[in-house]
């Protein structure tokens, strides 16, 4: 299932929590980071726990965001996976791979065998993202421009280009590892057209997902990363002029098509929900 629209919810608010289900994003994520302040995070646990014994039935996928290795992921776990464990969970400020590696082996510790979704939102990360999106339970490649900006001292632009060569950086090391990109979030919730803008400007660069922060932004997102109709048709008839062809370079409308286009078709069609090779 394709991650359009991944929809965090603090952790320490039982009612969005449960609101969040009846929402059509792809993933929703039970936050017990940045979204909740220190001294709330211990009834936070609970009241995510309880959520997923509600939710989990009725939900698509459910994810929890917890706590850096070593600054309170091991006392979310223990509290959270007390009950049942969520679908994947999201590891913040993910730095390298180590990192990874040690949530993968505290979830082994509870005998749960989840994706984990890494957020790349540091200076150390990005650099590091490459062998963050290769360890072994990395499913997603997640870009966080807000805490990138504020580690390297940047100021956040309308343009963006205080982050543009770390937003491209995420997509190569996501696809060089055959991990899924999703892109940080667009905080003006209430910026409709802002958010499709930038949602579209992700997909050019090749994200197949963003984050969202309130529910207003899920059917936006998941609108502009769906192919359109003419877009599905265009991929639907570089496939068929492939397997018409004897392999190798053929034309479609008079334009040269071969192993590049064919791959962006695959993707395509991947993006629609549609099953072919
Ligand atoms: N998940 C589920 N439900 C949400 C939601 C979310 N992220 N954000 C808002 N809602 C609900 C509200 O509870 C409200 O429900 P109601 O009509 O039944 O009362 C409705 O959607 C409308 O919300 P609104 O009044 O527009 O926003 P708000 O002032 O309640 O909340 C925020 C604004 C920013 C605090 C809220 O959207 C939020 O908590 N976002 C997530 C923050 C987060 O997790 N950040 C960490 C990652 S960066
Ligand atoms: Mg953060």
């Amino acid at each position: 299932m394709a991650r359009r629209s991944v929809l965090f919810s603090p952790g320490d608010d039982g009612k969005k929590l449960r609101k969040a289900a009846a929402i059509k994003a792809d993933v929703i994520v039970y936050d017990l980071e940045d979204a909740v302040v220190p001294d709330a995070k211990p009834a936070a646990r609970e009241t995510v726990r309880e959520a997923l014994v509600d939710v989990m039935p009725a939900a698509p996928e459910v994810c929890v965001r917890v706590n850096p290795v070593g600054s309170g992921a091991e006392d979310d776990l223990a509290v959270v996976l007390d009950g049942p464990a969520p679908d994947s969970v999201m590891l913040p400020k993910a730095r390298d791979a180590s990192d990874v590696r040690k949530l993968a082996s505290l979830l082994e510790t509870h005998g749960v065998d989840c994706p984990v979704l890494a957020l790349v939102e540091s200076a150390a990360g990005v650099l590091h993202a490459e062998a963050i999106a290769a360890a072994a339970p990395t499913d997603a490649l997640v870009f966080g421009a807000e805490d990138l900006a504020g580690d390297i001292g940047a100021t956040r632009t309308a343009s963006g280009r205080e982050v543009s060569h770390a937003r491209q950086h995420v997509v190569l090391a996501a696809r060089a590892a055959g991990v899924s990109p999703i892109d940080t979030h667009y905080p003006d919730f209430n910026d409709l057209d802002g958010l499709r803008t930038d949602a579209q400007a992700a997909i050019e660069l090749g994200y197949d997902g963003k984050l969202a922060i309130h529910p207003a932004q899920v059917p936006v997102i998941n609108e502009t990363f769906s192919p359109d109709e003419d877009r599905i048709e265009w991929a639907e008839q570089i496939l068929d002029a492939r397997d018409a062809a004897d392999g190798g370079v053929f034309v479609v409308d008079g334009e040269m098509i071969d192993a590049p286009q064919v791959n962006q078709a695959r993707r395509v069609l991947e993006r629609a929900g549609i099953d072919r090779d």
